[in-house]
């Protein structure tokens, strides 16, 4: 029976509360204002609100799937308003949207255990690809407004979003509505100013809020977890200035994505993925192909101002530093400010974009008239390109131009390198050829972003030659086949217990007894666990394994007999209670039964965490996380989600941090730290590599060139394992170039452990092998992954795992597929990871 950690109180703990203050101070650093023409902070003679839209009350605090954190409560931003002392003076609207509301979801179930009884437990898949989504507000009448000072309005639009589908350009979501829209009209008639909140995971058009005068203030306050409402109003009043910039490029119109007309079932094929943008990812193809962003990459406005000024740009060793003289100049508000690098390439061999981001750093909180001066690193290798003809990552000569700024089109060139060779970083081999051709888009410099000062500041910058730097070529060795192994616990293990231990242990099967998110049997709402059954033998213990990112997912709370024996389906459970309307067995709660609670902390979305580029902040965000799995005795994190934001209709955009890779690798590594300097607890980045989106995700193929695939969607995790260590991987669910990534050898053991040097462990996405089907009746193009060639590929656990999954790993053994070495190399990785967890 597993010992059990939960807390038989249900009284909020000092942790919980110690860990909601600190995530509120991280919260409150992601927030991005996008427009202030003095509306914000809010004045201190404002006591009644007139506030409308709809995460008012029905704040979003993440989105839904596996990243949706059980939280004991959400602070709404209507208490958080109420907290902070200010009355709501529109809850009747806010009451007749909770009817709409309430009607709405009962309309949902109903078709939902239509789909039960129609599909058995398939009805959980149905969810997933057809979430509940509130309805549309009501309009806004004169009746709502009568009585209210017209001097000022809020309006909060919210969107949710989630695992298993994707986004839609359309009304309501991408779009706004079209009553969000007459409801801003009348308050813009009505009300001398407008303030509009964003409560969203990602991006969506702002073309009308942009287009309206009378809106004087756009603040994203995102998605921030259960403190979301307290977080909103602190930045409202002024308590904290807000400080975040934006990490994605918020573009004019959905249609100057460069993916805009591929993307998912746009063009109507969900079975093949073409990356024919190749590197021209976010900010990569505004700047250079020359189209104007609503909001750059980067951007975000302050309480206050500051000035800053390049002081120095030297070269050590192999690493650029360069120093930066920020001032708050402004006189009320403190706050903080974020500098950003970039490098312009020079044009070569390899296909390059007009600039890449390169380093970041931000202030403490300055107050005004205070100065800091930051010291932002450079490293060389990292302004390396991918030269697929050559199989190497090569510093093509030429010049690089440093640029430093505010954000990503507004920055002056400070420094230009030099060089007048070729450096060959690293030579390695192709592994990820291309399956079909693809025509790539190409740089052309006189589609490049320029600006008038240029000239100027290039002939007046700084001049540093780099040619004689010894920068060393790793030349990398590619392992061979494994030898079995003759001694120790391996050596001692029968292939069916080793194929055992590689199979997590939800042997029911996926799909039947274990439901998605949430088949840990040890720790309820946990995702999974590692086998038990080689603990009474060889004392191999298994491993729990939950979910995240916005925090640790498990069930709120659950129910034990006398004997501490878990009862499934009783307590609320992390599906919120789905397997009673699956219709499995409910157990009657005995008398003698125990309740135990586990409430986690829901700490603000990856995209909320990224946009502070503060990358402490993001390391707290991780120690608040494994402080809790300490707590629950949680092994492994199956986070941080950190797939590359590609086109702002996947639905998972929230979980991960950003359009580009150098940021999403350096906020993966802070929030693995912050999780890992718990002892005995590690990570999981995911998902590894290309998963960009959701429609049909476990038969989607992903083309595109090896270029594209290291210096865009692998850069990122090969930062994060660099820096942080993290202990483990999972594969995506896609295929990538024909291969399953589960299936992908190139991809887990050549360029995963043999190039970035990775000893971890690596585990499968849920149901990769079979069983975790959207759609069962689809005629898919492409099949599942194969549970014998994941460990072939070096997928050393296949989770949550089936019998299936067994049976198939000792069939591959007996007709040759794969070898007892492989399986003991893969077996060996888990046991390595549980005696380091001990
Ligand atoms: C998701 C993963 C998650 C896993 C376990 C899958 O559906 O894609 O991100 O970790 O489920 O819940």
């Amino acid at each position: 029976m597993p010992k059990i950690y939960a807390s038989r109180s249900n009284e909020i703990s000092s942790r919980e509360k110690r860990n909601m203050d600190r995530a509120k101070k991280i919260a409150a650093k992601g927030m991005v204002l996008l427009k202030n023409e003095g509306l914000l902070p809010l004045t201190k003679d404002k006591k009644t609100l007139a506030i409308f839209g709809s995460g008012v009350r029905r704040t979003v605090k993440g989105g839904t799937g596996s990243g949706d954190v059980n939280s004991r409560t959400v602070c709404t931003i209507e208490q958080g308003l109420q907290e902070a002392g200010f009355e709501i003076g529109t809850s009747e609207w806010l009451d007749l949207y909770d009817q709409l509301c309430a009607q709405a979801l009962n309309e949902y179930m109903e078709a939902f255990m239509k789909a039960i009884k129609e599909k058995g437990q398939g009805g959980v898949l149905y969810a997933l690809e057809n979430p509940y989504r509130d309805p549309d507000v009501p309009s806004i009448t004169d009746e709502d407004i009568k009585g209210l000072d017209k001097k000022l309005a809020i309006y909060v639009i919210a969107r949710t979003s989630g695992e298993g589908s994707d986004r839609r350009v359309k009304p309501g979501d991408y779009e706004l509505s079209e009553v969000e829209i007459k409801n801003l009209d009348k308050l813009c008639d009505s009300f001398e100013k407008v303030i509009v909140v964003l409560n969203v995971g990602g991006v969506i058009d702002t073309k009308y809020l942009r287009s309206k005068s009378e809106i004087g203030a756009i603040l994203l306050m995102s998605q921030l977890g259960n403190i979301s409402g307290n977080v909103l109003a602190d930045v409202l009043v002024g308590n904290v200035t807000p400080s975040g910039k934006l990490t994605a490029t918020w573009a004019e119109n959905y249609s100057d994505y460069p993916s805009a007309e591929t993307f998912g079932r746009i063009n109507g094929d969900v079975a093949d993925e073409y990356y024919t943008e190749g590197i021209f990812v976010g900010y990569r193809w505004f700047d250079s192909f020359g189209i104007k962003p609503a909001y750059p990459f980067g951007y975000g406005l302050s309480y206050t101002k500051f000035d800053s000024s390049v002081q120095d740009v030297s070269l050590k060793d192999e690493q650029l530093l360069i120093c930066v003289k920020v001032t708050n100049t402004g006189d009320k508000y403190a706050g903080q400010e974020i500098i950003q690098t970039y490098v312009s390439q020079p044009q070569g061999v390899c296909n390059k974009p007009y600039q890449i981001l390169a380093g970041f750093a931000k202030t403490k909180e300055l107050r005004p008239k205070e100065s800091e001066t930051l010291s932002i690193k450079v490293r060389i290798r990292d302004l390396a390109s991918y030269d697929v003809k050559n199989a190497c990552w090569v510093l093509e000569k030429g010049e690089y131009l440093l640029r430093v700024g505010t954000h990503s089109r507004n920055t002056a060139i400070c420094a230009v390198l030099e060089l007048d060779r070729n450096i060959v970083i690293e030579k390695c081999q192709n592994k990820l050829a291309l399956d079909c051709d693809i025509k790539e888009v190409v740089a052309d410099k006189s589609k490049f972003y320029s600006y008038e000062s240029q000239v100027k500041e290039y002939s007046s910058a700084k001049r540093i030659n780099i040619s004689n730097l010894e920068i060393k070529t790793d030349i990398v060795e590619y392992s061979n086949n494994p030898a079995e192994i003759k001694t120790g616990l391996v050596a001692q293990l029968s292939n069916e217990e080793l194929a055992t231990l590689c199979v997590g242990s939800a042997r029911g099967g996926f799909g039947q007894q274990s439901v998605i998110g949430a088949a840990s049997t040890a720790c309820p709402g946990a995702a999974g666990d590692t086998t038990s059954l080689l603990i009474e033998k060889y004392g191999i213990r298994n491993m729990v394994l939950a979910d995240g990112p916005a925090g640790l997912r498990l069930s709120k709370s659950f129910v034990t007999d006398s004997q501490g024996n878990i009862i499934p389906s009783l307590g609320e459970s992390a599906m919120g209670g789905i397997e009673q309307l699956l219709g499995m067995p409910v157990p009657q709660r005995p008398e003698d039964a125990i309740d135990y609670y586990q409430y986690c902390t829901a700490i603000p979305i990856a995209t909320a965490l990224a946009q502070s580029w503060d990358v402490d902040a993001i390391e707290e965000a991780g120690d608040i996380v494994g402080e809790e799995m300490e707590e629950f005795s949680v092994d492994v994190w199956l986070a941080p989600g950190m797939n590359i934001q590609r086109n702002p209709l996947c639905g998972r955009n929230f979980e991960y941090y950003s359009e580009d890779p150098f940021l999403s690798g350096m906020c993966a590594a802070a929030d693995v730290r912050g999780v890992q300097k718990h002892k005995g607890r590690g990570t999981c980045i995911k998902h590894f590599a290309m998963n960009n989106l959701e429609d049909n995700r476990s038969h989607n193929n992903s083309h595109a060139s090896e270029q594209t695939i290291r210096e865009i969607y692998l850069k990122g995790f090969e930062i994060a394992i660099k820096e942080a260590k993290p202990v483990s991987v999972m594969t995506s669910y896609n295929l990538l170039n024909g291969i399953h990534t589960a299936n992908s050898y190139d991809l887990l053991t050549s360029i995963l452990r043999d190039e970035w040097g990775f000893d971890g462990l690596v585990m499968t996405d849920w149901g990769t092998t079979g069983g975790g089907d959207m759609n069962p009746a689809m005629d898919n193009k492409y099949g599942f992954s194969d549970s014998a060639l994941c460990i072939k590929a070096g997928n050393d656990l296949i989770m949550p795992g089936s019998q299936e999954d067994v049976d198939l790993i000792l069939e591959g053994l007996n007709n040759g597929v794969i070898s007892r070495a492989e399986l003991q190399k893969c077996a060996l990785r888990i046991i390595n990871q549980i005696w380091l967890n001990n």
